[in-house]
């Protein structure tokens, strides 16, 4: 059923520029979106890969005002960052574009421009969440609180992470801004919608069929389970109206007369961005963008992480039917999350390896890090990142197999042949099985490729290299050097021969190794078609000297990463804490003077202090009031040692009545000043007094 592709329009979700890329965003959608780009390149398919920052937003005005600075200076920052992080890792865009370029900003413009002539979208005013505080309409981004779906009580206004339904801000219980803490209020804005539901019926009969415009438009059969299951949820829950401009002064403006202090909803304007991204692409190559995004024979394949599936099944889908003339998706294979030795990856907690660092931390080492993903990749269900498992599959596979398997074949050629091709001769049984393995691996990756089962396509091209292993083991060559070289040439010969094919068939997942094996057996990059032939190298073709294809990863390295991620964790507790937001207490009833003069308020020196046995709030201080000494209890002992108080003048309510704690008459109370964080302190005079002074 499979539609006849002439060109590759694949994209990976453009990461907000609002911070740095961590193993859980390479997992989801840019790795496995490389491999597949790489593999249909190297079919020698018409591939455009795009991708670019997503710069607008609340995600980064929100993180703007956090850190005090402008929303400008943190993409510029964290655009340079996951460019770089990207390039440095192989992920080989065509493009990595951004979405404040005016390219952009004309085509998301001409995007709204149009479809709002056409009449698809209403105006409407309705209330909206404001903060009477900040003064601000808050972005369903700046507000959380209760799902109504699930009832998690950190949901997001615009979705909720742990059900993954998608939400209006207005729909949250007890919500909260992000921006004061306040509660927020409602308040009539306008805006334009999108009103999905006028396009429900075409869009099941697209997803649950295939069938658009009334041809068969895609396998649905390929498409992963839980990405049709999300949208025909999401579907039979009804598809209202989504608001599509937003009250910000960051992103694209509303191209319409009257719309001042109005933008396009991120989610409207960034994929968008894969169509400039393309345009940019197209022009500075001298390609025609427009093929990539308007002929039938273009295949669109939008990789991304499974909180964005509704956007890239649902309503970009419909943006782009109402544009007319563009290609629908042929596939979107989200993948599901990946964790983090036994934990969610959190940006917020620092719970995550950033790529950046683990790109500066282990030079060189990035098909390590390819390797481990691609094999544990969250496919079809969530799945783990342990640092042990990174050091197992590395030193057991990438070592143990591959690397073992490599440098055996060099070594033994180079010192049996002088590091030339040894000549083939007669074939033995052994040599037949693993020449019809060779053969049979090519069509064993296309398949999981096809499909985007990335794990088992590199489990595959793995294979080849256990099979080079086995082959040498049962046909153990040193051991016939000295009786029968001839044999020994045969069977390196074969060993070079799969070599050569592995940098084939690894190239896709593990570029930087493949070159580095085309560099060992001296060859330039061969196309895909080549692999499974035993003629690769000819007989006398020279070798060149090996170097280690990988090393070992020492138990100390995987233990400082596993110590860097508890303090990492730790540290953001601490500043947590220490950016806690302070309410204020609501202000009390009016108290006459006459109230006020009741109270005998005295400055007084502590004297003595000890912890109560029983208590660890309570310090027992002995305070000398001017009036007499006498015995206090204050609970301050969380905050203030013993040692730490004796000594500080303070001023005591004197004549408040005596109560009984924990068996000792407390006879007057410390005055204390307290935030809503906790924090306490002592109201101290400025100067001293002497005991005995009235506070009034
Ligand atoms: N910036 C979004 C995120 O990180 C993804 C945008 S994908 C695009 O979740 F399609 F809108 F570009
Ligand atoms: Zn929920």
């Amino acid at each position: 059923m499979s539609k006849k592709y002439n060109r590759y329009t694949v994209t990976a979700a453009l990461p907000y520029a609002n911070g740095p890329l961590h193993i859980g965003h390479i997992a989801g959608a840019y790795l496995p979106a490389d491999i597949y780009v790489r593999f249909q390149k190297l079919l020698g398919k018409d591939v455009v890969f795009v991708c670019g920052s997503d710069e607008h937003g609340a995600a980064i005005t929100l993180r703007a005002k956090k850190e005090g600075i402008n929303p400008q200076d943190i993409v510029d920052k964290y655009h340079e960052i996951n460019k770089q992080a990207f390039q440095d890792f192989g992920i080989q865009f065509d493009i990595y574009d951004r979405t404040s370029n005016p390219m952009h900003k004309e085509t998301a413009q001409e995007f709204f421009k149009q479809i709002h002539d056409k009449g698809a979208f209403f105006q409407e005013t309705r209330e909206q969440l404001y903060d009477p505080k900040a003064n601000e309409f808050l972005a369903d981004r700046y507000v959380t609180g209760e799902c109504p779906n699930c009832g998690n009580a950190n949901a997001d206004g615009d979705q909720c992470e742990k059900c993954g339904s998608s939400l209006n801000a207005t729909d949250l219980k007890n919500p909260k801004s992000s921006l004061s803490g306040e509660t927020p209020v409602l308040k009539d804005t306008s805006h334009w919608y999108l009103p999905l539901g006028d396009h429900e019926e075409w869009l099941r009969e697209w997803i649950e069929k295939g069938t658009y415009e009334g041809s068969q438009h895609h396998n649905p059969a390929e498409w992963k389970n839980q990405v049709i299951g999300q949208c025909k949820s999401w579907i039979d829950g009804g598809l209202g109206p989504r608001a599509i401009t937003r009250d910000l002064d960051w992103g694209v403006k509303v191209p319409l007369q009257g719309a001042d202090g109005k933008v396009l909803y991120v989610w409207f304007d960034a994929p968008i961005g894969y169509i400039s991204a393309t345009k940019t692409w197209a022009e500075a190559n001298g390609k025609d963008w427009e093929a990539y995004w308007k002929s039938d024979d273009t295949k669109l394949v939008h990789f991304i992480g499974k909180d964005n599936i509704v956007f890239h099944c649902i309503i970009f889908p419909v943006i782009l039917k109402l544009m007319g003339g563009y290609v629908l998706p042929d596939n979107v294979p989200a993948n599901e999350f990946l964790n983090l030795e036994g934990d969610k990856l959190s940006t917020r907690r620092n719970w995550a390896v950033w790529l950046h660092e683990y790109l500066e931390e282990f030079p060189g080492k990035q098909d390590e890090l390819r390797y481990v993903l691609a094999s544990i990749a969250p496919e079809s269900k969530d799945s783990e990142f342990t640092w042990k498992d990174y050091q197992a599959r590395v030193n057991n596979e990438l070592v143990g197999i591959l690397g073992n398997f490599v440098n055996r074949a060099l070594v033994l050629t180079n010192k049996n042949f002088e590091g030339t091709v040894p000549k083939r001769g007669e074939l033995y049984d052994l040599d037949k099985q693993v020449i019809a393995e060779i053969d049979a691996i090519q069509a064993r990756i296309e398949k999981n490729v096809e499909v985007y089962r990335f794990r088992e396509a590199l489990a595959e091209a793995m294979n080849l290299a256990r099979a080079g292993n086995k082959y040498l083991a049962e046909t153990e060559p040193w051991k016939l050097v000295k009786t029968d070289p001839e044999r020994v040439g045969t069977i390196l010969n074969l060993a070079l021969q799969i070599t050569a094919n592995l940098t084939i068939a690894l190239e896709a997942f593990l570029p930087h190794s493949a070159e580095k094996i085309r560099g060992f057996v001296n060859i330039e990059k061969l196309e895909w078609s080549k692999l499974g032939s035993i003629e690769l190298l000819p007989e006398g073709h020279a070798l060149s000297k090996p170097s280690l294809l990988f090393s070992k990863i020492e138990d100390q390295v995987i233990e400082a990463q596993i110590e860097k991620l508890k303090s990492n964790t730790q540290n953001t507790k601490v500043e947590a804490e220490e950016n806690q937001e302070v309410t204020i207490e609501p202000a009390k009833d009016i108290c006459t003077f006459d109230d006020f003069m009741k109270m005998d308020i005295r400055v007084g020196t502590i004297l003595e202090a000890e912890k109560l046995k029983k208590s660890n709030k309570l310090l027992k201080l002995l305070v000398d009031t001017g009036l007499d000494q006498r015995t206090i209890l204050s609970g301050i002992a969380k905050h203030y040692s013993p040692e730490e108080v004796i000594g500080k003048q303070v001023t005591v309510l004197t004549n408040l009545a005596p109560r009984k704690m924990m068996g000792i008459e407390s006879e007057g109370m410390i005055l204390m000043g307290e935030d809503s964080t906790g924090k306490l302190a002592f109201v101290t005079p400025e100067n001293v007094i002497s005991n005995g002074g009235v506070v009034r």
